[in-house]
């Protein structure tokens, strides 16, 4: 593989800021996400990754030109509404490290980059002092018009990565999907691993 793939945090992390939000709004239009995303938002929600001590992204770089990057931080550093359910399960999320978006052009896939964002990730968890990881992804009703009749979810790659769906773990996250006139709000399953 001929990209090169960093580990960032701080100021290294909050100058590649503006290419993470590029890469969410144009990966997250397709299908299951359908973001219709903006810079302004994006610039509103993205720099709490650099403010969090925790703070990691990781980016897969073709030359300068950043195609990929992927983010994490301590679950007990995330917003409320992420934290809730672990609350209410009774974890501790002071051992859970949570993983953020993983995008990538689509011209770069299939070279391994998305198992190294993993691999990166489990690591900055590690380093950081955390036992377990974690991470969610959009339920679309199996009958959604915009579903692509060819989709293949990625739970088997999850699986691979040692990662259990934990259906009793939910968020509600809200956005605007593409053609829409406001946000609506989509339920969020999330995944775990024990390191
Ligand atoms: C998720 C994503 C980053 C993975 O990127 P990637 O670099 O292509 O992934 P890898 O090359 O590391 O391969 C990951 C797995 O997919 C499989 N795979 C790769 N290319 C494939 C292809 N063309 N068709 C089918 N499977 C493929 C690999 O075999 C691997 O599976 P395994 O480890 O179980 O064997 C990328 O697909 C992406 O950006 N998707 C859109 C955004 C998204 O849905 N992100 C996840 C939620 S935030």
């Amino acid at each position: 593989m001929s990209l090169k793939i960093e580990r960032l945090s701080g100021d290294g992390l909050m100058t590649r800021l503006e290419d993470l939000a590029r890469l969410r709004i144009s990966v997250f239009r397709a299908w299951p996400y359908q973001y219709e995303g903006t810079l302004e938002h994006e610039r509103i929600y993205l720099p709490r990754y650099a403010k969090a001590k925790t703070g990691t992204l990781i980016v897969a770089l073709d030359g300068n030109r950043v195609v990929g990057a992927s983010t994490a931080l301590g679950l007990d550093e995330e917003e409320q509404f992420v934290q809730a359910p672990f609350i209410k399960a009774g974890l501790d999320m002071t051992r859970i490290f949570y993983f953020g978006e993983s995008v990538l052009l689509p011209e770069y896939r299939g070279q391994g980059v998305g198992v190294r964002f993993f691999e990166e990730r489990e690591a900055a968890a590690r380093a950081h002092g955390y036992a377990h990881t974690c991470f969610c992804g959009v339920v679309r009703p199996e009958d959604h018009p915009a579903r692509p009749s060819d989709y293949t979810p990625l739970d088997e790659f999850w699986k691979h990565r040692g990662y259990a769906k934990r259906p009793d773990l939910v968020s509600t996250f809200s956005w605007k999907d593409i053609g829409d006139a406001a946000e609506t709000q989509k339920p969020m399953v999330y995944w775990m691993k024990t390191l």
